[in-house]
C-alpha cells in the first residue's frame, strides 16, 4: 500500500536545516489506485476518524535513535504532537515488519516509563515513554522524550510503510501531559535559532524538490508576502476562517476552523461545510475536460483571500496517456470537536507555503512557487 518513496538528504546552514522531500508513485496505476482508495474510503469509510490517520499520503523520512545511532523511518506529521517508535519488546505483528527500537543496546538511553495511550485510524498505539539522543536532518538532539510503542493493534500498522510518527502538532501543555515536540528540543538545545518550522510541497505528485524546513523557511520557495495568522485552537494548527466563497457564492454559517495536516492529502471538512461547497462547485469531469469551467473556492484567512482555483483542488491523476479528475474536497465526519472544520491538506499546502510558528503562536502562508 505504500505509494510515496521518499529520497532525503541534508543540507544545513546558518542554524537553518532543509529536509528535501519528495514523494513519487511507483507506477502510474499504483498513483491511480492510491487516489481511487482514499476517495473511496472517504465515501464510504468509517465515520469518527481520528485526523491523525492518512498514513499512506505522508511525507516520511530517516531519523535515528539512540548510541550507536539506530535508525527509523518517521511521518512528519502536523497534526500529531508526539515522536513514537516501536519497541524491541513489542510482540505484535507489525512491530516484526518495522524497525524496533532497543533502550538496551543504547548507552545515551535513560529511562521514564510514563505511559502514553492513543488511538488511530490504523488501530490503537500504546507504550511509554523513553529518552535517548535522537539523529534528525544531521542534527544530533540529546535526551529527547518519545514513545517506545510496546503494542500496534491491528493491520492497518502492518501495512502502514515507515516504522513510527514525528508528531509536529502544537499543543498546551495544559492539555496533556505530553513530551515536548521532537522540534522544540532542537530549538531549545540551539541547533536551529528559528522556533519555526516549514512545508513546501511540489504541484506535481512526481516532481522532487518539496522541502520540510528547520528553523524559518527558504524565502525562495515563496512569492509574495507572508500573511501571519494566530492560532484558535490551542491544541494543533488551528486557525479560524473568516469566510468561504465558491464562485462568489458564499458558504452558509460561521465560525469555521481550518486545521493544516500535512498528512492529508486532499481538503476534508465536515459535512455542512463540504457538501455546501461541493454543491456550488457542481460535478468535476472525470476525463477532466472541465476543469477551467469549475468555480474558484476563495477561504479568507487573517483578512486574506486565498483563492483555491479549480486547478489547485481538483486532483489530476495521470492514468495512461491521460488523465483522471478528482475533486479533491471531500466531506467527512470529523468526530467529536470537529464539526465546521476544515483540514487544510496536501492540496492547499502545496498552493500556500506554509510556516508553523511555534515561537509566536501562529501560522504563516506565502503563494508558493
Ligand atoms: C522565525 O521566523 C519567522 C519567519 O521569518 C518569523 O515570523 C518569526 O518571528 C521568527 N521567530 C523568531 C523567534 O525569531
Ligand atoms: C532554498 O531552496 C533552494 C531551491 O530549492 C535551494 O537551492 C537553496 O539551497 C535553499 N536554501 C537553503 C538555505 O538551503
Ligand atoms: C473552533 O475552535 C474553537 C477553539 O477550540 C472552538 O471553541 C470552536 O467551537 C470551534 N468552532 C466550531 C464552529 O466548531
Ligand atoms: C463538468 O462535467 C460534468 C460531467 O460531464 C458535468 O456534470 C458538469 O455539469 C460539468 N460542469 C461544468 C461547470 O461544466
Amino acid at each position: 500500500m505504500k505509494i510515496f518513496v521518499l529520497s532525503l538528504f541534508f543540507i544545513a546552514a546558518l542554524g537553518v536545516i532543509e529536509i528535501p522531500l519528495s514523494h513519487t508513485y511507483k507506477t502510474e496505476e499504483e498513483q491511480y489506485a492510491y487516489f481511487k482508495l482514499i476517495q473511496l474510503r472517504r465515501l464510504f469509510g468509517a465515520s469518527n476518524v481520528p485526523i491523525s490517520n492518512y498514513l499512506d499520503a505522508q511525507y516520511y523520512g530517516p531519523i535515528s535513535i539512540g548510541t550507536p545511532p539506530q535508525p527509523f523511518t518517521v511521518v512528519f506529521d502536523t497534526n500529531s504532537p508526539l515522536l513514537w517508535v516501536p519497541s524491541k519488546t513489542c510482540t505484535s505483528l507489525a512491530c516484526h515488519t518495522h524497525h524496533t527500537y532497543n533502550s538496551a543496546a543504547s548507552s545515551t538511553y535513560k529511562k521514564n516509563g510514563d505511559i502514553l495511550y492513543f488511538g488511530y485510524d490504523q488501530g490503537e498505539a500504546n507504550g511509554f515513554v523513553s529518552q535517548d539522543t535522537l539523529t534528525w536532518g544531521g542534527f544530533t538532539v540529546k535526551d529527547v522524550e518519545f514513545g517506545e510503542m510496546t503494542y500496534l493493534d491491528g493491520s492497518g500498522w502492518l501495512e502502514t510503510k515507515p516504522d513510527g510518527i514525528l508528531g509536529m502538532a502544537y499543543f498546551s501543555t495544559s492539555v496533556e501531559k505530553l513530551p515536548p515536540l521532537a522540534f522544540t528540543y532542537l530549538y531549545k538545545q540551539g541547533l536551529v535559532t528559528n522556533n519555526s518550522f516549514a512545508f513546501y510541497l511540489t504541484k506535481n505528485a512526481n516532481q522532487a524538490g518539496s522541502t520540510l524546513t528547520l528553523g524559518g523557511y527558504n524565502s525562495t520557495l515563496s512569492k509574495g508576502d507572508w500573511n501571519y495568522i494566530p492560532l484558535y485552537k490551542q491544541e494543533m494548527w488551528t486557525i479560524k476562517i473568516g469566510a468561504i466563497s465558491v464562485g462568489g457564492q458564499a458558504i452558509s454559517g460561521t465560525g469555521f476552523n481550518a486545521t493544516f495536516d500535512t498528512t492529508t492529502s486532499l481538503l476534508v471538512g465536515s459535512f455542512n461545510i463540504v457538501n455546501e461547497i461541493n454543491v456550488n462547485i457542481g460535478v468535476v469531469a472525470e476525463d477532466c475536460s472541465n476543469i477551467s469551467k469549475l468555480p474558484t473556492v476563495n477561504i479568507v484567512l487573517g483578512g486574506v483571500t486565498y483563492a483555491m482555483p479549480p486547478s489547485a483542488y481538483v486532483l489530476q491523476i495521470p492514468n495512461g496517456n491521460s488523465y483522471q479528475c478528482i475533486n479533491g474536497w471531500q466531506p467527512e465526519d470529523l468526530g467529536p470537536g470537529m464539526d465546521n472544520t476544515i483540514i487544510l491538506g496536501d492540496l492547499f499546502i502545496r498552493t500556500y507555503y506554509t510556516l508553523f510558528d511555534m515561537g509566536n503562536l501562529r501560522i504563516g502562508l506565502s503563494t508558493a512557487v
